[in-house]
């Protein structure tokens, strides 16, 4: 048990953000891998009001380049989507974005645990990705994440964290 956890807390400690991707294709059980941790993901009520999409074909690469700077030449990206409508809501807040964020980390996660580098993208035009990808009504793209395989071993901001002192208050 303790192993399991010493695993764990390794994988949270190494991972970092990707930004230099070889075109390496990501095995498709690694895909599949990925994509069932996202869908074990806790949602508000257990509503579940995301969709993924998978994006490795040459002309679907070239459209999230045409909506993200950040794809750093992964040859794998998963538009995590939300619905507003379909989740959790008490008619001031609405959970739609937590719960795409949730499932995007356990994906994030995953890849890192199985070896598959990743990042995640919050720098891309919603609006123009739901056009160019045909995305439905009521949908949202809400995290782009591309993964693959290293170029580089290091990224700038990994371990560049605040303290726990600054960042925690026992109250
Ligand atoms: C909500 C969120 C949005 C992010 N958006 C982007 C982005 O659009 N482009 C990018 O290159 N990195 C993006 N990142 C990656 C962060 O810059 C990175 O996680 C942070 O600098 C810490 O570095 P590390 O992940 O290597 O530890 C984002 C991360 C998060 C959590």
């Amino acid at each position: 048990m303790e192993e399991k956890q010493q695993y764990f807390e390794e994988v949270l400690r190494n991972r970092y953000s990707c930004r230099k991707f070889k075109g390496d294709m990501v095995p498709e059980e690694s895909i599949k891998k990925i994509l069932e941790m996202g869908r074990l993901a806790p949602t508000a009520k257990n509503k579940q009001p995301f969709h993924i999409y998978v994006v490795t074909k040459a002309e679907g690469l070239a459209k999230i380049d045409e909506v993200s700077p950040c794809r750093y030449n992964a040859p794998l990206v998963f538009i995590v989507c939300a619905s507003h409508d379909e989740a959790w809501s008490d008619g001031v807040s609405n959970s739609f974005e937590m719960d795409a964020s949730i499932v995007a980390t356990h994906m994030l996660l995953e890849a890192s645990n199985i070896g598959v580098d990743n990042i995640w993208v919050e720098m891309f035009d919603r609006k123009k990705t739901k056009e160019v990808f045909n995305i439905p009504e009521g949908l949202m793209p809400v995290i782009l994440l591309p993964m693959g395989y290293s170029d580089t071993s290091a990224s700038p901001m990994h371990n560049t964290r605040k303290t726990l002192e600054e960042l925690v208050t026992f109250i």
